[in-house]
């Protein structure tokens, strides 16, 4: 069979619209807004032309595909790319990107490594961390991706892992290069790939047992694989995994929260009178502005969503940005509305595959938006927020900030 960007270009399915739009092009990735409501207004499924792949953006259909493991797998690679038929650019992740009954076997031991214990313990250190952060930032002009989103989860949670030697910028380029090797070969793929082989060794290396200190959640990990539960390589492939998908996703999600709260000020307001409102003001700003934008299932079997017949090997790019958006399904959806109920959005996944380090990355964005909230009394936006493009994560490249202390 001839492959299509990687995957079996199928035919367009009975009653489903052909589309144009590029869901990896630099507008669709940065001002989502025409994109997500282009997207919802074409039906459940739209067929994307440019791929012959579907997408879905409603909120109903995007749950049931992601939740549902048996018929849409993970195992099969959760970009464009079908592992079934292409090889992939690195050993596939064994935990992302494996199905049940072998998924339940990695994912356990993650699970026991950042157990509630672990996440409770790690609370006190965070919290001195943003406390210190902030303090340092108050009343000057800041770039608030470097200076703060990127400058926390980069800071805190290698340490958290216990990696030794920690390098703030290789392992964000080393999520950007995961997240976008998710996408086309597209340019902002190529650009980061070409750097691989200066990050990938450092990444490996960093997640020897030799390089991790002995009390934190790496060791916890290779200790699974002194009583048999896993080998010492995977233990090592799962430190991988968390360094993958720990650091990116929470410096998109601080970056987005502060993006948030300086856009809306009355919410600000909220939270500076009420700091206990910062982990709610953080899940909204999951459910508004979605980190992880869009990942892709593979159909393993001839099946049929919402009377759309689905044939097997399709891609689907299930766009998590859009259904957290969908007007069906959130009253005011586009409002940033740090008492809404939140529960059900789509940021952190559904079923099997939902995200592992959940606790984590609320327990750091509850951190910072506390400490923000105890100290700040207003935020001055000093210049336009700029997106940057990136395959499956929605984040700010740049964003001039001055923290005015109360
Ligand atoms: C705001 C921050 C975060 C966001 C938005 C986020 C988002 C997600 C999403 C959407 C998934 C599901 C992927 C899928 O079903 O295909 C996921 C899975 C995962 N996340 Fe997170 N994540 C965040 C933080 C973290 C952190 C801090 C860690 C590590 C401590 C982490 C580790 C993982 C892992 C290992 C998986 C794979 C789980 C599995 O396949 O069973 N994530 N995340």
């Amino acid at each position: 069979m001839e492959l299509f960007h990687g995957h079996k270009p199928i035919a367009v399915p009975e009653g489903v619209p052909e589309w144009d739009a590029d869901p990896y092009g630099t507008d669709e990735l940065t001002d989502t807004t025409p994109f997500f409501t282009e997207l919802r207004a074409q039906g459940p499924f739209a067929y994307m032309t440019k791929y012959k792949m579907l997408a879905c953006g409603r909120y109903e259909e995007t749950r049931e595909v992601f939740r549902d493991h048996e018929r849409f797998v993970s195992s099969r690679g959760v970009g464009v790319s079908d592992f079934a038929l292409e090889e992939p650019w690195r050993s596939p992740s064994i935990v992302l990107e494996v199905d049940p009954p072998y998924h339940n076997k990695t994912r356990r031991v993650i699970m026991r490594a950042l157990s509630p214990k672990v996440v409770a313990d790690l609370r006190e250190p965070f919290a001195q961390d943003a406390d210190a952060l902030v303090a340092r930032l108050l009343n000057r002009d800041i770039e608030a991706v470097v200076d703060l989103a990127e400058a926390f989860p980069t800071s805190v949670f290698p340490r958290a892992v216990g990696i030794r030697e920690p390098d703030s910028r290789k392992l964000i380029d080393y999520g950007a290069m995961v997240f976008n090797a998710i996408g086309p070969d597209n340019d902002l793929r190529r650009r980061i790939m070409a750097r691989a082989p200066d990050i990938v060794p450092w990444i490996n290396e960093a997640c020897l047992r030799a390089n991790l200190t002995e009390d934190g959640i790496g060791a916890t990990i290779y200790a699974a694989s002194d009583d048999g539960q896993i080998t010492e390589d995977e233990a090592g492939m799962l430190v991988r995994s968390l360094l993958s998908a720990g650091v990116d996703t929470t410096v998109t999600g601080i970056g987005n929260a502060l993006w948030c709260l300086a856009t809306n000020p009355d919410q600000f307001e909220l939270l500076k009178e009420d700091p206990s409102l910062a982990l709610a003001a953080f899940e909204e700003t999951l459910r508004l502005t979605s980190p992880v934008q869009a990942f892709c299932r593979t159909a393993n079997v001839d099946t049929e969503v919402s009377g759309i017949t689905i044939e097997e090997g399709s891609k689907i790019l299930c766009v998590l940005g859009a259904a957290n958006r969908d007007p069906d399904h959130w009253p005011e959806a586009e409002k940033f509305d740090i008492t809404r109920k939140t529960a059900g959005h789509l940021a952190l996944g559904v079923g099997p595959h939902i995200c592992v380090g959940q606790n984590i990355a609320r327990a750091e964005g509850q951190a910072v938006l506390r400490a923000i909230a105890e100290k700040v009394d207003r935020i001055d936006v000093l210049g336009d927020a700029v997106w940057r493009p990136n395959n499956a994560i929605h984040a700010l490249d740049r964003m001039p900030l001055r923290l005015v202390a109360r």
